[in-house]
């Protein structure tokens, strides 16, 4: 019987498991130099942890999310992001009673999208999230940050950055009305999708990818007009911040962002090298977010950056690790072998040993391989306690007693 893998999921293995650790490496050095604790948490929740705060009108609750009812009564979802989980994490384990709470966390997420490239059902997500500042310097820090890695992981790739600002909670609110509005006086001209939002969640249809929609979009009255002083000059300061970073940014004032939970300032790290599925990078403030779930009316900023998308762009020039092949003769050097395996397993010596009995097969098998060093035993070092050491690089040969593996061998 051969089973399929999932649709939309995939195996990591050769260069794209060392990428993976290697993004992995990268986030817990840079999260950690940067006072950021790592959190793990679970990848299953009660589903309305997901299903109110990030918006029951984005694609991810409508169409995306893997619920199900457990074999008792409870409705549990597969996590499909990582604020929200964070933040019922910081609440239950009373993490927030000192803030700011700086934290990142990798892992997978489950969003049942059409798989496509860059684009799976499970995937993994690196997050940074800063609890308890509404100082534009967290978004600064956080902006810094995100830059700083994806430069890091993929130095050649052309990356921009996009932001905007969608003002205070309130001002959001007076201008998802104006937009509703005009939405309405051009509903003809949307899609389908779009004219069931007009209402409901307007700001919805500014994240619509249909043509009609983006043409509509384009011309609707654009929220800076209608924020206040205030979210002004934050917004003003972080730019003015991101220059002196020599960060490059553009102003987009359509970025909405995909779900529910955003206020203030909203940002995407795109490419033009991934195809349709450009965004590397999103993430924004959600003030009111943490006290909707039940914790202290604190306000919050993060991003999270997709990891098969960053993986998609990383070079694979990965350096050979050497190692050391292993060539016996005859299966009756059994117990002469196994002193030599205990010998480079007490010295963390890396070797690879295929259980085959054939010294002239071993030898074209490590002569096509990454091993720099084959340990030969044929019948003379069985009988003296010795190894043949056979240097592949030089082609040079020494036989030695096995006690001497680990001074000849560094
Ligand atoms: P998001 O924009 O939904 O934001 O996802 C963030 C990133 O995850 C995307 O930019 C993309 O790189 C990756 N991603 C999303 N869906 C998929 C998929 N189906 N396949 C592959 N990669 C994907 C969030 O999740 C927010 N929680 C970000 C945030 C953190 N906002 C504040 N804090």
């Amino acid at each position: 019987m051969k089973i399929r893998s999932v649709r939309g999921t995939h195996d990591l293995y050769d260069d794209n498991i060392k990428k993976f650790n290697l993004i992995k490496d990268l986030i817990t050095y840079k999260g950690q130099l940067q006072s950021f604790k790592e959190l793990q948490t679970p990848i299953f929740e009660l589903s309305e942890l997901f299903s109110k705060p990030l918006g029951e009108l984005s694609d991810v609750v409508l169409k995306e999310m893997y619920s199900f009812q457990d074999r008792g009564d409870e409705f549990l979802t597969l996590r499909p992001e990582f604020t929200t989980p964070m933040i019922r994490a910081a609440i239950s384990n009373n993490l927030l009673k000192e803030i700011p709470l700086k934290l990142f966390g990798i892992g997978p997420m489950f969003r049942r999208e059409r798989p496509q490239k860059g684009r799976f059902r499970q995937f993994n997500q690196i997050n940074f999230e800063i609890f308890g500042s509404e100082d534009y310097m967290a978004e600064l820090e956080l902006i810094v940050l995100a830059n700083d890695i994806l430069h890091s992981l993929i130095p050649d790739v052309d990356i921009s950055l996009n932001l905007n600002t969608l003002g205070q909670r309130n001002n959001l609110k007076n201008y998802k009305d104006i937009l509703s509005k005009y939405f309405y006086d051009n509903k003809l001209k949307l899609s389908k999708e779009s004219r069931e939002k007009i209402h409901k969640n307007p700001l919805r249809i500014l994240d619509s990818k249909q043509e009609n929609d983006v043409e509509i979009s384009n011309l609707a009255p654009t929220i800076y007009d209608h924020i206040s002083n205030e979210s002004k000059y934050n917004f003003d300061q972080l730019r003015k911040a991101l220059q002196s970073f020599n960060i490059k940014y553009e102003i987009n004032h359509n970025l909405v962002r995909g779900l529910d939970y955003y206020c203030g300032t909203v940002f995407e790290f795109k490419t033009k090298s991934l195809g349709s599925q450009d965004t590397l990078l999103g993430g924004g403030r959600y003030d009111g977010l943490i006290g909707l779930l039940g914790g202290p009316d604190i306000p919050g900023v993060g991003w999270a950056a997709g990891i098969e998308r960053i993986s998609m762009l990383m070079k694979s020039d990965f350096k050979k690790e050497k190692y050391i092949h292993l060539a016996i003769n005859n299966e009756k050097f059994k117990i002469h072998l196994q002193k030599i395996i205990k010998l480079l397993q007490e010295n963390n010596i890396p070797f690879y040993w295929n259980y085959k009995y054939n010294i002239k097969k071993s030898l074209s098998k490590a002569n096509m391989s990454d091993a720099n060093i084959v340990i030969i035993v044929g019948e003379k070092e069985y009988q003296n306690n010795n190894c043949t050491l056979k240097f592949l690089d030089t082609g040079e040969q020494k036989e030695i007693n096995i006690n001497e593996i680990k001074s000849y061998i560094k």
